[in-house]
This record gives C-alpha cells, sequence and structure tokens, in this order.
C-alpha cells in the first residue's frame, strides 16, 4: 500500500513551470494519469499548456471540449469529459487510452472516474485547483488518492 500524500501549492501564473517540475519529480514516471479538478476558470488548460511546453514541444494546447481528446507529441494526452459525460467517454473506448505509455491529463475528471480507475488497478494522481476571487494565484492540491 503506497502512502498518501497531499501538498500544496500556492502558483501564480509565472511560476507554473516550477510547480510542474516539482509535481513531475513527485510523479516520477514517464507514464501517469493527472486528473484535474477545478471550476470553470480555474486553470485546468493553462496548466496543460504549461505541462505541453515543459516537455518543450510547441504544439497548440486547446481545451478538447469537442475534439474529446487531443494528443501532443508522441505521448502527453489530454481528455476533457466536461460535454460527453463520463459514461460516453467510457463508450467510445476513451478509458482504454489510459494504458498508453504516456501522461494522461484529464480536465473535469470526477471521483466516478477516479473510483473507476481504481477498480480497474491504474494509479493516478488529483490535482484539485482552488482559485479565489481576487487573486493571481491558485492553490494547486496535489495527491495520490482523490482528495474530497
Ligand atoms: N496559476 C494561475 N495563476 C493565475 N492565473 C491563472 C493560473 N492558471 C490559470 N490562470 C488564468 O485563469 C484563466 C482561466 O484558465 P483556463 O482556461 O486554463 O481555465 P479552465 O479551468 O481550463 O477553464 P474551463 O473550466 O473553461 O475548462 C486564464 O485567464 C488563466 O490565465
Ligand atoms: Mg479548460
Amino acid at each position: 500500500m503506497i502512502k498518501k500524500f497531499v501538498k500544496k501549492f500556492k502558483v501564480s501564473e509565472q511560476v507554473i513551470p516550477k510547480a510542474i517540475s516539482e509535481i513531475l519529480a513527485i510523479i516520477n514516471s514517464p507514464s501517469a494519469i493527472i486528473l484535474l479538478e477545478g471550476d470553470l476558470g480555474s486553470g485546468k488548460t493553462t496548466f496543460v499548456k504549461y505541462f505541453v511546453e515543459y516537455f518543450d514541444l510547441n504544439d497548440n494546447v486547446t481545451s478538447p471540449t469537442f475534439t474529446i481528446q487531443n494528443i501532443y507529441g508522441a505521448n502527453i494526452f489530454h481528455y476533457d469529459i466536461y460535454q460527453i459525460g463520463l459514461n460516453d467517454f467510457i463508450k467510445l473506448g476513451l478509458f482504454e487510452m489510459f494504458s498508453e505509455k504516456g501522461y494522461h491529463l484529464v480536465e473535469w475528471a470526477n471521483i466516478d472516474l477516479a473510483t473507476m480507475l481504481k477498480r480497474y488497478g491504474f494509479d493516478f494522481f488529483h490535482i484539485k485547483i482552488i482559485a479565489n476571487q481576487d487573486t493571481n494565484y491558485r492553490i494547486y492540491q496535489v495527491s495520490n488518492e482523490w482528495q474530497i
């Protein structure tokens, strides 16, 4: 049993790259599922954008709202389940994609997806992005379990 941890980062836009390098050090693997949770406009797509930049990819990061899945470089997968919902996400076979080597970043992940991942033996990281009104920074709360 791996010990559960929760680590908090206070992140203004300028220090997102630093936060990403620290988060990657925590993840410590070339393959991981990263569940991004946060209110509308909290910074989920922005996180993915800097994540992709961290790997020196110039790919244009956009929310895969209608495309459902974007792939950057060879091994960064970006999903958004806001529009499609978990059931259709599974029906379209996207859940199977998580077996692919690389980083899988999921916007609008939820506890149902987390539960299903666990049931099928996938480890994941949950990043809760907390935005306060009136502040120009976010709190990234990173854990290896779903945080209620
Ligand atoms: N760490 C941060 N500090 C300050 N501002 C940020 C940070 N991350 C993102 N932002 C700002 O928040 C706004 C919304 O970001 P973004 O589009 O990434 O949110 P989102 O969570 O993907 O939204 P949606 O719910 O529509 O998918 C942008 O203007 C972005 O510059
Ligand atoms: Mg988004």
